[in-house]
């Protein structure tokens, strides 16, 4: 049916998304899905890798529930796009085993990405577990089980992406061409946090989330770090990694708006309050449909889960004719099926 090339990316499935999801990737993943076939992957395997006490299992379901929401929100579209859920695909582990083999331990124990998990998870080398070392092989199974040619990753992944292709080569030439060599593609941009800091994060709670409502919004809004040497509006102002103004950039598509608004700042001749009046404004103009289309998949009980419980099984259908072809290429169908002939010959001579 589709000759449209492939691309698969994803989140681990640990709370709702927020406005720097937006910009750094669903954004990106909106305008993809016409132009290629998209596998979107609620990566609940990589989560365990830090996070895998029954509580945090427990979560997960409502996690993806809620993550899924933010994705049609913002526009993924469940007719054209792929959303699964990873543990569901066994042939995903089957993969990242046979994976396992064709990459070395100090190749992953090098990666500034896997000691950054580590740290962040309260890690150190001897508390490290091998599934965290394993994280990028995994990651290669999630890539290559439909065959993907593009990933979209944020800077921080995109080294797993580069491991991905040493894997693909190297089974390539070890069994023969089964996988195509797949291209990372650099997400958007980092959006920072209310707080000023580099990073929206969560754990950091300077977050405006996709599904905040309008009055939360503002609240976040007007907490926003802006000049903190501008005590007064008279005071001229610093544009420049003044948050508030990077949301605008992002956010307000009348550009001369933004740039007069920049111009007064800086010839101290407006206030705060006008400034993220207007921020307010925009975001909840974003926000207003994104929040309307989850809340019309919401309204419909049981539709969420249809969407990741179809994309699932097509991803299962896919996954389980790679692995035919792995375990063939590789020569591992063939053991079994010499054994099983001979011992159904034998099993009917003694009437078995
Ligand atoms: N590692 C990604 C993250 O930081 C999630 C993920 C899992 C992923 N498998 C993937 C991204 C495959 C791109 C491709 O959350």
């Amino acid at each position: 049916m589709s000759e449209r090339r492939r691309i698969l990316t994803g989140d681990r499935p640990t709370g709702r998304m927020h406005v720097g999801h937006y910009v750094g990737s669903l954004r990106n993943r909106v305008r993809l899905q016409d132009e290629y076939e998209c596998f979107f992957i609620i990566a609940d395997l990589h989560m365990l890798t830090t996070r895998n006490s029954k509580e945090e299992i427990a979560q997960v379901a409502d996690n993806a529930r809620g993550m899924v929401l933010d994705y049609l929100g913002v526009g993924i579209d469940p007719e054209k796009s792929t959303i699964f859920l990873q543990s569901a695909v066994h042939e995903t582990s089957e993969l990242a085993l046979y994976f396992g083999d064709l990459v070395t331990v100090p190749r992953l124990a090098r990666l500034p990405s896997i000691k950054e998990m580590a740290r962040a998870a309260l890690m150190d080398e001897e508390t490290m577990p091998f599934g965290l070392l394993g994280y990028p092989v995994l990651q290669a199974a999630d890539i290559l089980l439909p065959r993907a040619h593009l990933v979209p990753v944020g800077k921080d992944n995109q080294s797993h992406v580069e491991i991905t292709r040493e894997i693909a080569r190297r089974f390539n030439n070890l069994y023969g061409e089964v996988f195509p060599i797949p291209d990372d593609l650099v997400e958007g941009d980092t959006l920072p946090g209310t707080d000023g800091q580099a990073k929206m994060s969560k754990s950091l709670g300077n977050v405006i989330f996709l599904n905040d409502d309008a009055k939360t919004v503002r609240k976040r809004v007007f907490s926003m770090y802006t000049d903190p040497n501008r005590i007064r509006a008279d005071i001229p102002g610093t544009v420049e990694g003044n948050p508030v103004f990077t949301y605008l950039d992002q956010f307000d598509a009348d550009k001369a708006a933004v740039a007069e608004l920049k111009e007064r700042y800086r010839g101290g001749r407006v206030g705060d309050v006008e400034v993220k009046e207007r921020l307010t404004t925009v975001l909840n103009a974003f926000l207003d449909p994104v929040r309307e289309r989850s809340a019309h998949y919401a309204a419909q009980s049981g539709l969420v889960d249809e969407i990741i419980y179809r994309g699932t099984l097509r991803m299962r259908e896919i996954g389980a004719e790679t692995l035919r072809e792995v375990r063939k290429a590789m020569g591992l169908a063939g053991v079994f099926n010499r054994i099983s002939r001979k011992a159904e010959e034998r099993m009917k001579k003694v009437g078995r």
